[in-house]
């Protein structure tokens, strides 16, 4: 009768998740040691005490200073098993997480070191735990569109193993109209589209995450509930929003966790799901969300029960595979 068992047991699927924002202070330290990396903290306690967020940017300051640390494959390979590790011990079966390239090809860090070690960590993780993964290359919205063209063409020779793109970093003064020739051409190639929309930003936003960029999942969305007509777009279309209740918190994009809309998307009929954004960084992993909000909104069982369901149906899995989980 335990909540936290029965959120744990039931199967999930997580499809918001940063993997460099899975990098807890300890690997942090022990990476910046392996690859005589300054850091500017002298202790994990001090990394943690930097955690203190008012809006998304100060947060993304210190989650790219903090990506410095990653090198090598290893690295690369070792923080994915690190996050897989962990997302298996919450009950997670299956997980698409995204990546930022630009974050690593701008310090002069091969796409390949990037993207082979990320896939070892992903093999690893379906051998040891039979959860299985996909990879979801993210664009960082404040740098240029020719810097998008230039990484999906680095990427090139890795698309067979790519599932989709996204679109991440600071939202305001960045809309997704700035990016609809490369998503136009990524979904050419038959990959997934996904993005980052009315997170800090308005629902303006996330209408041109739909009609321009063609997304097959919004990631966050709480502002589009401030649109009416958008709600009922996305409740038509059965959209998936990939909703992250600490990273709301943690960014201020709610006060208080009692304000979490979640419980408010279900009943408007919105698929919403669970997920942890940048666990290392907002305090908690998946099954951690899903009881902040339960415990806050006061969410039954059945409502976990489909917010877990949901993950699947809005995961890029196919019809037999979410059979499968279900
Ligand atoms: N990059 C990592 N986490 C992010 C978030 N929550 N919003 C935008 N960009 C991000
Ligand atoms: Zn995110």
């Amino acid at each position: 009768n335990d909540p936290r068992q029965f959120v744990t047991g039931l199967p999930k699927a997580e499809l918001h998740l940063h993997i460099e924002g899975s990098l807890e202070p300890e690997l942090m330290f022990a990476l910046a040691e392996r690859n005589k990396v300054a850091i500017p903290f002298g202790s994990v306690e001090e990394i943690r005490a930097a955690y203190s967020f008012t809006r998304l940017q100060d947060f993304l300051d210190i989650y790219y200073a903090g990506a410095d640390v990653l090198r090598t494959e290893e690295d690369f390979r070792d923080l994915a098993t690190a996050y897989f590790d962990r997302a298996a011990a919450d009950g997670v079966r299956h997980a698409e997480i995204f990546f930022d390239p630009q974050t690593h090809t701008d310090r002069g860090i091969p796409f390949q070191v990037v993207a082979d070690g990320l896939l070892a960590g992903m093999a690893k993780a379906e051998a040891r735990h039979g959860l299985t993964s996909q990879l979801i290359l993210c664009f960082l919205r404040h740098l240029d569109e020719d810097a998008a063209f230039d990484t999906l063409k680095a990427a090139d020779p890795w698309l067979d193993r790519i599932a989709g793109v996204g679109l991440d970093s600071s939202e305001v003064g960045h809309p997704p109209s700035k990016f609809a020739r490369i998503f136009e051409t990524a979904r050419g190639m038959g990959l997934k589209a996904v993005a980052h929309a009315g997170e800090e930003g308005p629902p303006e936003y996330v209408w041109e995450a739909l009609d321009l960029l063609h997304i097959d999942r919004l990631d966050h969305g709480n502002r589009a509930l401030e649109d009416d007509r958008l709600t009922t777009r996305l409740v038509e279309t059965g959209m998936t929003l990939t909703v992250c209740p600490l990273s709301n918190l943690k960014l201020c994009v709610i006060d208080d966790i009692a304000a979490h809309p979640v419980d408010r998307m279900l009943k408007a009929g919105l698929q919403a799901t669970i997920n942890s954004d940048d666990p290392a960084y907002f305090g908690g992993y998946v099954v951690d969300n899903y009881l902040a909000v339960a415990q806050a909104r006061g969410l039954t069982r059945e409502d976990m029960v489909t917010l877990a369901r949901n993950s699947f149906t809005g995961s890029f899995l196919s019809e037999a595979e979410i059979a499968r989980h279900l």
